[in-house]
């Protein structure tokens, strides 16, 4: 009896400390054993990255900074299309076959687990702020979209769903609710970090394209992404005309002369001339048409490449100022 007793409680105390280990090793030893014995049949958790035509999937040693959550757990649930519109290796089949499908509870499981497991050092914070993106930005992404070739490997959708561009790489119309910004931002630096000797290409554009074609690829899917308005910003509730006036002076009157007569020593030889600001009821012009027109140039708005683009040159509080001093100066004949 008290032999018995003694034996029970020991016992006991046995499953006390050890049951919530067991769970808690339960999670990350179910994820290890179906990485170990199933993904990993496919897809690389370690290693340098290696040309596609080596592998038989993607790779996965950065998974864990690449994806956003919500997106992998849809993936490994079988809930997203295929990313690959020939199949990942395209030399061997022109059929994407569908992908292993998880439960829910495992798809979870195994998304926390690759979340902290697999990261890469060489991820930091992008440089990129989508809090401060705008639609114009995205607008001059898509430019780049088109003129960078990016459409002729990644497929977009157009305006009714269809999809279009080439069919060689992965799909992009998604990408805003698939990539963290952080692992895409440092890709773009270098595809070839990731994909090497793959078809691969990198973009011979600058840090501030960089910025829209980054921007612009975060968007893609995102329903109603709240673009930043920068004429609703604290730089334009305290802008001030007298300061504008010497905005103007040091770099408008060149061109459209010291009263907005568009008879600046500039204005010779271009075509069509300078706006004659003195002629115009800049008063009325919508601030973030003027905003555009100033920051990002003529040719954002359908105006001559003669207007040049400010954005570089002036701080956000001389745009304001000038735009400031522009609506208070000139107000139609
Ligand atoms: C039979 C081979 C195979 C197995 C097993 C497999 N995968 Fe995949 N996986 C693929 C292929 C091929 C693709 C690319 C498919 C496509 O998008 O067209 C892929 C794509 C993926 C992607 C998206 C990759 C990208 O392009 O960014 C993730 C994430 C992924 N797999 C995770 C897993 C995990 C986790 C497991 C185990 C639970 C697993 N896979 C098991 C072959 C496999
Ligand atoms: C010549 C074809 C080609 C062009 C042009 C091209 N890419 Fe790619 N892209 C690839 C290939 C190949 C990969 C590696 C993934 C793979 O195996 O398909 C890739 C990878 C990517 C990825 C990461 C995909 C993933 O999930 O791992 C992104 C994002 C991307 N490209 C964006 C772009 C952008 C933006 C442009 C234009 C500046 C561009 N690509 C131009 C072929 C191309
Ligand atoms: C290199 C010459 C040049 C300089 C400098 C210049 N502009 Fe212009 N600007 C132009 C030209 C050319 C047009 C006419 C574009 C057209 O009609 O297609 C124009 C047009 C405009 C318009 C009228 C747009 C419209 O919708 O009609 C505004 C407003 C304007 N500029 C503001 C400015 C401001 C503010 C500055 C200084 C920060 C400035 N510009 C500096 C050449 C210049």
């Amino acid at each position: 009896m008290w032999k018995l007793s003694i034996r029970s409680f020991a016992v006991l105390l046995l499953v006390m400390f050890s049951a919530p280990s067991v769970l808690w090793a339960g999670d990350d030893g179910f994820a290890e054993k179906i990485i170990g014995s199933q993904c990993s049949n496919c897809h690389r958790f370690e290693g340098k990255p290696k040309s596609k035509f080596k592998l038989k999937a993607p790779d996965l040693m950065w998974s864990g900074v690449k994806y956003q959550r919500p997106w992998l757990i849809r993936w490994l649930m079988g809930q997203e299309d295929n990313l690959y519109p020939n199949s990942y290796r395209w030399d061997k089949s022109r059929f994407s076959p569908k992908h292993m499908i998880s439960t829910r509870e495992e798809a979870t499981v195994l998304a926390e687990y690759m979340e902290k497991t697999y990261r890469d050092p060489r991820i930091k914070k992008s440089f990129v702020d989508m809090s401060t993106f705008t639609e114009m930005e995205a607008s001059l992404g898509a430019d780049i979209f088109r003129e960078y070739s990016c459409l002729g490997c990644h497929q977009l959708k157009d305006d009714e769903g269809n999809k279009m561009g080439g069919p060689i790489s992965v799909d992009l119309f998604d990408a805003g609710n698939r990539y963290t910004l952080d692992w895409w931002s440092r890709f773009a630096e270098n595809p070839q970090d990731f994909t090497p000797h793959s078809g691969e290409y990198l973009a011979d554009i600058s840090l501030r394209k960089a910025r829209h074609i980054i921007g612009y690829l975060m968007t893609l899917g995102v329903k109603d992404f709240k673009f930043h308005e920068p004429w609703n910003s604290k730089a334009f509730k305290n802008a001030d005309a007298k300061r504008g006036a010497q905005v103007y002076k040091e770099y408008c009157v060149q061109c459209h002369g010291p009263k907005g007569k568009g008879d600046g020593p500039g204005a010779k030889g271009l075509d069509p001339k300078p706006a004659v600001h003195a002629d115009l009821p800049l008063s009325d012009y919508p601030e973030d048409y003027l905003y555009n027109l100033i920051f990002y140039g003529g040719k954002s708005v359908g105006k001559s490449p003669n207007m040049p683009d400010w954005g570089l040159t002036l701080p956000e509080q001389s745009l304001a100022d000038v735009i400031a001093y522009v609506r208070s100066t000139f107000k139609g004949q």
